[in-house]
């Protein structure tokens, strides 16, 4: 029989997801197909029921579910659990349902596929405190990366989330200030969306040219931060691939094989009329 997958969300309708994973079933020959369902918030539990008396095989979480969803799973993987937060289901032989998180471990991917080897031993900077961050950070620290530090505008926030990877957390003053010690730089914060507010969470001159500077955000592909760091001539990783790479994940689990990342990246970017973040044109994604 076909199988079926979804995205749950709210807003979901501008989801990359649906085309994303089609091409992939297609590529791989499997049959499957993969559908946007608009679940508002408050109303996940009844989704998650819906959905498995109609047998889909699995399901990807986004905003305002993530955490909402846990109590509705039988078992959450263990970087989910510290996390608090669930992006991807699987429906496991006998009816189980599994949820995991590829979006910190998405991120990773996409940074070792875009700048290469030898990260690990970088030290690295994370901006921003929130979900996304702390994703990110804990992703890093069981990828084996040795030091990994958080500044936020909020230090407190900060703190909480350094201490789950044994490194500092500073404010965005101090970064700012002692930003040349950091080999891999990742911007987590809304600033430079389209949608929220613009400029850079903190200043780059003192970034230092050998560096890795990273974006989550991939509307615009080439955001304000990324541009600034180009310009001092560090290496930059644009947040679309950190997109592809969960989706990816999240397609690995649920089939047992890993799709081609690059690829998909290439024809996102063509779709949407956009270069690399290092071309010359550029064209806002949509969510
Ligand atoms: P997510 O869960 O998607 O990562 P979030 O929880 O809204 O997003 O976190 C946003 C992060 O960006 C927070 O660390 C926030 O700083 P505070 O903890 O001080 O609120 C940070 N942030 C948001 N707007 C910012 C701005 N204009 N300048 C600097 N940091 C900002």
């Amino acid at each position: 029989m076909k199988k079926w997958y979804a995205v749950l969300g709210d807003p979901v309708s501008h989801s990359k997801s649906p085309a994303m994973h089609e091409a992939w079933f297609e590529e791989n020959g499997l049959d499957a197909s993969y559908v946007p369902v608009h679940v508002p918030e408050g109303t996940v539990g009844e989704a998650v029921q819906a959905l498995k008396t109609l047998g889909a095989s699995g399901w990807n979480v986004t905003v305002p579910h993530k955490q909402a969803i846990i109590p509705y799973l039988d078992e959450i993987d263990p970087l989910a659990e510290q996390m608090q937060a669930v992006n991807t289901v699987s429906l496991l032989p006998g009816g189980r349902l599994r949820g995991s998180n590829t979006d910190g471990p998405g991120f990773v991917g996409s940074l070792e596929q875009a700048a290469g080897t030898g990260l690990k031993e970088k030290k690295v900077l994370i901006i921003g405190a929130g979900g996304a961050s702390s994703g990110i950070a804990l992703a890093l620290s069981q990828a084996g990366y040795r030091s990994v530090s958080v500044c936020n505008r909020t230090v407190k926030k900060a703190e909480a989330v350094a201490a789950r990877t044994g490194g500092e957390a500073l404010s965005l003053q101090e970064a700012e200030r002692r930003l040349g010690e950091f080999g891999i730089v990742i911007q987590t914060t809304p600033v430079g969306m389209s949608t929220g507010s613009s400029g850079l969470p903190l200043g780059l001159q003192n970034l230092s040219p050998g560096a890795v500077a990273a974006d989550i955000v991939y509307s615009p592909l080439e955001t304000e931060f990324l541009k600034a760091a180009a310009a001092t001539g560090c290496k930059t990783v644009d947040g679309l691939g950190m997109f592809v790479f969960q989706g990816a994940l999240a397609f690995e689990r649920w089939t047992g094989i890993l799709p081609d990342t690059q690829k998909m990246k290439d024809r996102l970017m063509n779709e949407m009329g956009n270069t690399d973040v290092n071309g010359k044109t550029e064209k806002l994604l949509e969510k």
